[in-house]
């Protein structure tokens, strides 16, 4: 795998840890850090870490790679994780919050399980909420500058239908961005979000006819985001180039959020 990052970003001696960089929008942001010459933390289920670890280092036989699986509805496998970490020399400087349970199936309003509900909220809010406090406090012990990530979903913001648990889960994501971003700003921890619309994943290759098309023709610019587009903006993000942007939401979306109707449905 290999992504064109902008430059001049340079993640030397820094580390990234990437939450579900497994596969799909994480392992591509992944590598654009490995890119930029970050030493890069892998995470996801010990099934999937395999083979990508072993294709980053096929890839980038140069870079620094380590590997860690826990799941992030489970608060004491997150602190035992970061206890690992921290025992290996691999706290991370820079915390993507990329993992997410994608909340799909069951989550209609009034067909979800309240254990379901739980379930989505666990994994996208407060897996985010237990790995961000404990890498800030670090940051903040340690006095190092650091920078985190949270990636987001227009779905925080109007809501996908049927899909409540998530979106809910998203809408919490970016409140939290500001208040992380407010509190933590003074002590050199940068926090911003990535809000994005449609993504390309692998998951487009197998979509039922017309749903591919159905979806371009609700995007104003006709396409989803790219993964190494998001991949790019997440390095910039995560960067020093802009130190003063702070708990902003940055949206990747070819212009769905600025849209009343898509062109299909307008009159
Ligand atoms: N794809 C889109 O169109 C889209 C749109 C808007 C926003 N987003 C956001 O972009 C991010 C990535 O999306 P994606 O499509 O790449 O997701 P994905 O293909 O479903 O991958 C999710 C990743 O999160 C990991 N993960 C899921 N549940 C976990 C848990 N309980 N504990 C630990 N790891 C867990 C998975 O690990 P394993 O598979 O190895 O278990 C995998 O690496 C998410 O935050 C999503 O909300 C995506």
């Amino acid at each position: 795998m290999k992504v064109d990052t902008i430059p001049h970003l340079n993640f030397s001696g820094k580390t990234v840890l990437v939450t579900g960089s497994s596969r799909n929008l994480g392992k591509t942001i992944a590598a654009a850090f490995i890119e930029t010459g970050g030493r890069v933390i892998l995470h996801g289920s010990e099934e999937n870490l395999r083979s990508t670890k072993s294709e980053m280092e096929s890839d980038y036989p140069k870079a620094e790679l380590y590997s860690i699986s826990f799941d992030l509805g489970q608060p004491e496998a997150i602190e035992k994780a970061f206890d690992q970490l921290k025992s290996e020399g691999w706290m991370p400087d820079v915390l993507i919050n990329n993992a997410a349970h994608l909340g799909l199936g069951e989550s209609g309003f009034l067909e979800q399980s309240p254990e379901f509900f739980r379930e989505v909220i666990e994994v996208n809010l407060f897996g985010a909420f237990l790995c961000s406090q404990i890498a800030a406090q670090y940051l903040k012990d340690t006095g190092k500058k650091g920078s985190i990530v949270n990636i987001s979903s227009l779905a925080g913001r109007r809501g996908i239908h049927g899909r409540s648990g998530y979106n809910v889960s998203k809408a919490a994501l970016d409140s939290m961005t500001r208040s992380m971003a407010q509190e933590l700003s003074g002590d050199g921890i940068r926090v911003n979000s990535l809000v994005l619309g449609y993504v390309w994943t692998e998951r487009w290759n197998h979509l039922d006819e017309g749903v591919a098309d159905r979806r371009k023709a609700n995007i104003p610019s006709h396409a989803p985001s790219s993964q190494e587009e998001i991949a790019r903006t997440t390095v910039f993000l995560a960067s020093d180039s802009a130190p003063t942007l702070v708990g902003s939401q940055i949206v990747l979306d070819g212009g769905m959020d600025i849209q009343q109707l898509p062109a299909t449905v307008a009159v």
